[in-house]
């Protein structure tokens, strides 16, 4: 299994606070029977610093290389205008430098039509992956549909699946083929933490054929 998105690398944005939590994090990882993991912690017009996040990761990776599963850097960018232009001049970080692109945007109202958002990122040659999109509630079923035409992936947080009403929601909309990724998005060891049960269960159970693509195992960095 491979884990998408996480905020595992310390002391950079609201995720693990420590080394030593990323470690506990890192042994439930293992538990899970997570293999690698994508360190995205959270970048946005303020908050760029490409080089201290590569900087933190270098020494996160070495501190932690006995550990048994695989680290790459990636980002979770929040969507603003001009995104595209810092993506290109790699001030903004894709997921193991490849053209995935996890993004995320406003939940409270519609700042950006993500459809076309999705659609300017994907002609730019990027292959953009929406982060939690079960926090959009404006934007409809026919809008996801328009997403993936335009070119974007679709991620779902694996917690959803322990919550009865926001998990009928993502139901709906694996029912409907449009989700690509369950990713754990995990920032702590208590409320926000690795956690694949009920989502793993809910796959095994309902699309055991998709459970590889769901939880990465078609290796996203091969192309
Ligand atoms: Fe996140």
């Amino acid at each position: 299994m491979i884990d998408i998105h996480s905020h595992i690398l310390p002391g950079v944005d609201d995720g693990s606070r420590s080394l030593e939590m990323t470690k506990n994090l890192l042994a439930l990882y293992r538990e899970e029977g997570v293999s690698a993991v994508v360190c995205t912690p959270h970048q946005s017009r303020e908050l760029r610093r490409a080089e201290q996040l590569k900087a933190q990761f270098a020494l996160l990776e070495e501190k932690v290389k006995d550990c048994g599963v695989k680290l790459y850097l990636g980002a979770e960018i929040y969507y603003y205008d001009g995104m595209l232009d810092d993506l290109n001049s790699g001030e903004l970080l894709t997921l193991n430098g490849t053209k995935y692109v996890l993004v995320e945007f406003s939940t409270r109202n519609e700042m950006a039509y993500i459809p076309d958002v999705v659609y300017e990122l994907s002609v730019a040659g990027y292959k953009p992956i929406v982060a939690h999109i079960e926090r959009y509630g404006y934007l409809s079923l026919d809008g996801w549909r328009e997403v993936k035409s335009n070119g974007g992936l679709i991620q779902v947080n694996a917690s959803i699946f322990t919550k009865k009403e926001c998990a009928k929601l993502v139901k709906k909309f694996m029912k409907a083929d449009l989700v690509d990724f369950i990713a754990s998005d995990c920032h702590n060891e208590g409320s926000r933490s690795v956690n694949f049960s009920a989502a793993k269960a809910y796959v095994a159970k309902k699309f055991s054929e998709r459970y590889d693509k769901y939880f990465g195992e078609n290796n996203i960095f091969k192309d």
